[in-house]
């Protein structure tokens, strides 16, 4: 049909993300907004939380989270690695440790996400599993902050590997090398099983499953591999 050729598609795309896909999917946006200068996109980015409310309330196109829902029913299909890792300050004692048990990060000063995000439910979850309690020393609404908090010294914490992918070499922070760790979750698009999804919300899912990968990985993913990778010997 006339309305599917390439630019004529016309309308609204409403996304609704995860906090860690915000390190991903702005970027991904850039070249299907040139290859589709008709769609017009909101995005929105928030907590695990969040991001369920507004899936129950049917308030977007597409959602994009790590952790399914548990009392709605959806269409899941994964799109891509979201590995959560130990940050600390560049200059920290651990930094040169290797296998660092569980155990051992739980006596360090540990920042902690909000309520609500799921990068927090799946730390406590890991810590819970070990009968570990951790030592939380604050409590932050965001990844930025955490990593300046991290910058700081006020502690260390887990985040999303993408949360680095615009440090460059001179980062102050590090990826810790600790038993167990990365986390290993993926990012899943969303939508809910009863619902037809408009023609262009199917475009850009179908962008998304079928280039996004590419795309994410020849940009960000890259830095983020590169900064992640120990020192040989
Ligand atoms: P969040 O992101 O911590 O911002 O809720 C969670 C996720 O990746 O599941």
């Amino acid at each position: 049909a006339i309305a599917d050729l390439k630019g004529l598609k016309q309308g609204a795309l409403r996304l609704a993300v995860v906090t860690t896909a915000k390190y991903v999917i702005p970027r991904l946006l850039g070249p299907f907004c040139q290859r589709y200068p008709g769609i017009d996109v909101s995005l929105t980015v928030n907590n695990h939380a969040w991001v369920l409310e507004s899936l129950a309330d049917n308030r977007n196109d597409l959602y994009i989270l790590s952790q399914l829902p548990e009392d709605i029913d959806v269409k899941v299909h994964p799109f891509l690695e979201n590995p959560l890792v130990v940050l600390a300050q560049r200059h920290h004692p651990l930094a040169q440790e290797r296998n660092i048990p569980l155990k051992r990060l739980a006596e360090e000063p540990f920042i902690m996400r909000e309520p609500g995000s799921g990068t927090r439910k799946a730390v406590q979850k890991r810590f819970d599993e070990q009968g570990l309690e951790l030592k939380v020393k604050l409590d932050l609404g965001s990844n930025e902050a955490i990593k300046q908090a991290i910058a700081g010294g006020l502690g260390i914490s887990v985040l999303s590997l993408h949360t680095l992918a615009l440090e460059g070499p001179n980062s102050q922070l590090t990826i810790l090398d600790v038993d167990g760790f990365p986390i290993e979750h993926y990012w899943y698009v969303i939508y809910p099983s009863g619902k037809q999804l408009s023609v262009i919300a199917r475009t850009f899912f179908d962008y998304l499953l079928n280039e996004g990968k590419n795309v994410a990985e020849a940009t960000a993913f890259q830095g983020v591999f590169s900064k992640g990778r120990k020192p040989e010997g």
